[in-house]
Parts: structure tokens; C-alpha cells; sequence
């Protein structure tokens, strides 16, 4: 693995030893046992998008691995004012070790992969959020055990959270079940992707059909950032999808709810099963911080002892 652009190109191997490391460096974190692995290295963080989660976690974990982050806003780089992302990434990869990349196209992430030289981690475009996706993972396997033969149920837009929802359920073994509205479905490499996996992968209109014994539920945003001007459009066509006390009752009683956040209550999730799910959302958003920190040592460093 030499880069995190999407979760398509990791193998099973690859993404299980990632949540190991995760598990691994929490275990740390918790029992404040002292882990600089990447004592001297400096990550750049490029965010042409706001970020609460990515960047904050980015950030915090290259201080407790002993490195350093650069915030690189969209204000900051001759980039944003037309200089070539050939030349951006063969400059950064200079003063780096790592770049982590927000943005919209994904195209820019695999040209910096493609240029830079240096690992390059995908903090979301359109296509695809994997370290978001890891993070549920990881989430998932704390609360289940494990992730083998479990079933996901993904309510909502087929986005970019929902395709690599999808690549990251069936890749590690899982079933999921995806309700879409017509005109949101994930896109066609995804389908076609999915197809592959057979009986495990479904997708349907209906929001209580794929919650029906689900062990986990997803959901996201129905308006994504920067689709605010579909913001009426979207209310209207995701009518049905909010996932409700009903939704939850469809799935197994010791189902667990995540979501990525940030949440509109009352759109995709209900204000009372945001409320009673908290505490597994908000694991969930921790662990972004955990399992990205295991990427920036499979990526930047030492692989760290086994506990
Ligand atoms: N889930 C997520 O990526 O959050 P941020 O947009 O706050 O980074």
C-alpha cells in the first residue's frame, strides 16, 4: 500500500491490518503509553472543503505519533490561483512526508498519488471517503467482534460515504443493503463492483427492506457540501429515507446506528435516534482519529508492536 485513494485499490489484508494498527494505537492512547513512530515527520493537509473530523484528527494524531501537521487551506497555495497540481506535488513532496487531500475531484487526489512521490491519503473528494469508511469499520468490529458475515444497511444518497460504504462492507466480508431514492443510486462502477459480491449486495427503494436484521445502520447527509443550491430538491426527494424509530425496529434489537457527521436531525436521522445512538456515533467519530493514525504509520513509518 503505498497510497490511500480509494478503498477499491486495498485489499482485505490490507484494510484488516489497518484496524489492527487502529485497535493497537487506541490501546496506547488509552493506557497514555507513549508512541512517537513518526518522530520528525511532517504531514500537509490540503482542504479545499471545511473539515471539522478529518482535519482536527489529522492534526492531533501527527502530534501523538511525534510528527508534525501543515494546514494547507485553500487561501494558502499558489494552487488555488492556477499553478499546475504536477507541479504542486513535486514541490510539496520536497518539505513532506505525506500529503492528505480534500477536495472535490478525484482526479486531483490520484494526480497528486500520481506526481508527488509521497503517500497521498484521500480526506474525501465526491467518490469516495475512506478513511471515514475505516473508521465504521473499525467502529463495527468494536461493538460486533468482528465483521464477517454481519449486515449493513446504508439509508440515503449514494455518494460518495454510500459507494465506499459499499467497497468496504463487501470487501471485508459483510453483507449491505443500500436505499436509495430514484436518481440517487451509487454510481455505476460501484454497482458493477458490488455485482460481483452476489447475494451479499442489494439495492432497493425501500428503507425498511434494507434495515430488515441489519447489524448496523448508516446513513448520511441528504445535501452534501457544496450541493446547498439542491438544497430544496433534495428535502423533497429523500421524503421516506429519514432513518426513525420505525428504520431501527427493522434491524436487529442490538443494532447500532453510525453516521459521519455533521447530522441534520430531522432530515436523515431522527433527533430521538440521533439522541439514543450518540454514544456509537460518537465512537465512530473518535475513531476517525485511531484509524487514521494506523494509515499514517503503514504509510509514513514503522509498523508498531503487537500489544
Ligand atoms: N465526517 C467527516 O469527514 O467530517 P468532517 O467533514 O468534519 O471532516
Amino acid at each position: 500500500m503505498k497510497h490511500l485513494t480509494r478503498l477499491m485499490d486495498l485489499t482485505e489484508k490490507e484494510i484488516h491490518d489497518i484496524l489492527n494498527t487502529a485497535d493497537q494505537l487506541k490501546y496506547e492512547v488509552q493506557h497514555d503509553i507513549p508512541h512517537p513512530r513518526l518522530q520528525g515527520k511532517t504531514l500537509g493537509m490540503i482542504f479545499e472543503k471545511v473539515s471539522t473530523r478529518t482535519r482536527v484528527s489529522f492534526e492531533a494524531g501527527m502530534y501523538q505519533l511525534g510528527g508534525h501537521a501543515l494546514f494547507l487551506s485553500s487561501r494558502d497555495l499558489q494552487m488555488f490561483r492556477g499553478e499546475p497540481v504536477e507541479d504542486t506535488a513535486r514541490t510539496l513532496a520536497r518539505y513532506v512526508n505525506g500529503l492528505v487531500i480534500r477536495t472535490f475531484d478525484q482526479k486531483e487526489v490520484d494526480d497528486f498519488a500520481r506526481y508527488a512521490g509521497i503517500p497521498v491519503i484521500n480526506g474525501m473528494t465526491d467518490a469516495a471517503h475512506p478513511c471515514q469508511v475505516l473508521a465504521d469499520l473499525m467502529t463495527v468490529r468494536e461493538y460486533k467482534g468482528s465483521l464477517e458475515g454481519l449486515k449493513m444497511a446504508y439509508i440515503g444518497d449514494g455518494n460518495n460515504m454510500c459507494s465506499s460504504l459499499i467497497v468496504g462492507a463487501l470487501k471485508t466480508g459483510m453483507h449491505i443493503r443500500v436505499a436509495c431514492p430514484e436518481g440517487y443510486d451509487p454510481p455505476q462502477e460501484i454497482l458493477d463492483f458490488a455485482a460481483g459480491y452476489g447475494s451479499r449486495f442489494l439495492l432497493t427503494r425501500d428503507p425498511i427492506e434494507a434495515a430488515e436484521g441489519a447489524d448496523d445502520v448508516q446513513t448520511d447527509v441528504w445535501v452534501s457540501s457544496g450541493m446547498e443550491a439542491q438544497t430544496d430538491r433534495r428535502r423533497c426527494d429523500f421524503a421516506g429515507y429519514t432513518v426513525t424509530d420505525e428504520v431501527m425496529a427493522a434491524a436487529r434489537a442490538d443494532a447500532i446506528l453510525q453516521h459521519p457527521l455533521p447530522a441534520c436531525r430531522g432530515e436523515e436521522v431522527s433527533g430521538e435516534m440521533f439522541e439514543r445512538h450518540a454514544a456509537e456515533i460518537f465512537d465512530e467519530a473518535e475513531n476517525r482519529l485511531h484509524v487514521q493514525k494506523a494509515v499514517l504509520v503503514k504509510l509514513l513509518g514503522r509498523e508498531p508492536a503487537s500489544v
